[in-house]
């Protein structure tokens, strides 16, 4: 009897879990994939920005996982809704729990609950078509939009916002996203740092990026991008001579502009029945490096505030999670007997796609040494306890039909490659087809 393993959650981190587990294990290996969604991929296919395709291409190598035979997809099973982490150890030799991190980082300021004050990980997965979030959930009729954070998140937002519908029109944007999209009143966004520009967490390419913007000049206060001393790596050094030239340019009078800010603490969210403003304390360093409040305040006259400040995984029932970390402890991937964990709910919501590889192989490797030699047992099957309980997944093949409507849909409106279908019922409508 070969080695069976359920593998939660089919982001980068699950499929290259997968993928190490067909390759390493010595013995027969049967890997099953749930996830909540009816589509693999996770951040990818929802998180990756849809104007990269070069980087959303990488789901043409995680496919090639997924139809290895030894792998199965299972798309709408949700752990703690559909299953429970008790049964799927009885069903399996091992679990690895890859769920990666799908709510927003708190700022615990006043007003952040506001209408207009948005959390990046909504807003993202508003642009993306995650079946979460409505396309009818953001209106951008706010001619300023302040954006919290200068991560790489923060930076994907950003461009967004300032793009054109028509520069956008060959993505995978769902239709209604990118009519609303066209219908954007934004004119100026400001991303705002709490640090200096050598602190700010953006990849060189990344900010490179927001410079070439077609639609949008670029705006750095001289002030702002000077930093004294310092001996910094080489992406740090990039990114600060790319905004000291930023702050030399002159304005091309292009429709947006974006302000790229340092220094500024958010304090409070204003407003009373939605959004009306942004209270900024500017900072300094302390000579330990600590930063603090100057006591000197600006307000940003936005109605519509972005949070980009991280994601953060929640936790499974059922599992072990810290709520200092905000991550399953674990040790080379090893919670507890038979149960692992990869990626984001591993190590925490950074690091690339790329990052999940090697990570996931080590998860595999403390796996196939912990159960080396481990005596056979006959488990209980999950697609009985499933069909028990009326739910029917999300087969490998059913996905690739929610694939080929994007495909027909994206023709019929004249646009790229595919355009996302949108909420649950559209997917399943999509690979299910009733009479
Ligand atoms: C907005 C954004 C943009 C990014 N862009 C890039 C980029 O351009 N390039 C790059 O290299 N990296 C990028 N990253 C980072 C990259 O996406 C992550 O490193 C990677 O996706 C983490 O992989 P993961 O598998 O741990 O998590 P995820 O990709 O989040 O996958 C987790 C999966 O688990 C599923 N799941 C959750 N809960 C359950 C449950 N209870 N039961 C079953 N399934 C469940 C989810 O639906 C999801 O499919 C980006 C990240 C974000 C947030
Ligand atoms: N193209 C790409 O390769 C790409 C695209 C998107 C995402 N990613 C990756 O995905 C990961 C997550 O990205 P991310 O942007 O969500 O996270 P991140 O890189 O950790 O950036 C978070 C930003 O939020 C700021 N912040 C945190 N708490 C704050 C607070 N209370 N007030 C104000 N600012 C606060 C941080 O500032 P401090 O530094 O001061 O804490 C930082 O600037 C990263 O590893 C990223 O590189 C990659």
């Amino acid at each position: 009897m070969g080695l069976r393993v359920a593998v939660i959650g089919s982001g980068p981190a699950g499929i290259y879990t997968a993928e190490a587990l067909v390759k390493q294990s010595p013995e027969p290996v049967e890997v099953d994939v749930l996830e909540r969604l009816p589509t693999p991929y996770g951040l990818v296919r929802y998180g990756v920005a849809p104007d990269h395709t070069s980087i959303k291409s990488i789901a043409n190598y995680l496919r090639r996982v997924l139809e290895l035979p030894q792998v199965r997809f299972l798309g709408g099973v949700t752990l703690g809704e559909h299953v429970s982490a008790a049964e799927l150890l009885g069903a399996y030799d091992a679990v690895v729990y890859a769920t990666g991190a799908m709510v927003d980082r708190r700022l615990g300021i006043p007003g952040e609950d506001l209408p207009g004050s948005v959390a990046a990980t909504d807003f993202v997965n508003w642009y993306c078509g995650h079946p979460d979030v409505e396309p009818s959930r953001f209106a951008l009729d706010s001619p300023e939009v302040a954006v919290i954070g200068v991560g790489n998140v923060a930076v994907d937002v950003v461009r967004i916002l300032a793009k054109t519908a028509e520069e956008l029109a060959a993505t995978d944007v769902p239709h209604d996203v990118l009519e609303r999209l066209g219908r954007s009143r934004v004119e100026v966004v400001h991303m705002v740092g709490r640090r200096g520009p050598q602190h700010a967490k953006f990849t060189l390419k990344e900010l490179r990026e927001l410079g070439e913007l077609a639609n949008a000049d670029v705006r750095v206060r001289p002030e702002e991008a000077v930093v004294l001393g310092g001996d910094y790596p080489r992406q740090v050094r990039g990114n600060l001579d790319v905004l000291r030239s930023w702050a030399q340019r002159a304005a091309a009078g292009r429709p947006r502009r974006l302000d790229v800010r340092f220094w500024l603490r958010p304090v409070e969210i204003l407003g009373t029945e939605r959004v009306e403003g942004l209270r900024l304390e500017r900072t300094r360093l302390t000579p330990e490096g600590r930063v603090e409040g100057t006591g000197e305040f600006e307000t940003l006259p936005v109605g519509m505030v972005l949070r980009s400040v991280g994601y953060q995984s929640v936790p499974l029932p059922g599992v072990p999670f810290s709520q200092e970390t905000m991550t399953v402890p674990n040790e080379a991937g090893r919670v507890r007997e038979r149960e692992y964990v990869a990626g984001w709910l591993k190590r925490g919501p950074t690091g690339v796609i790329g990052t999940n590889k090697s990570d996931a192989a080590e998860t595999v490797r403390t796996l196939l040494s912990d159960l080396a030699g481990r005596e056979p047992a006959r488990r209980a099957g999950l697609d009985e306890l499933l069909a028990r309980r009326g739910v029917r997944p999300v087969t490998y093949e059913e996905w690739l039909a929610i694939e080929a409507a994007e495909a027909e849909l994206a023709k019929s409106l004249g646009r790229g490659e595919r355009v996302k279908l949108t909420g649950l019922e559209a997917m399943l409508r999509a690979c299910r087809p009733g009479p």
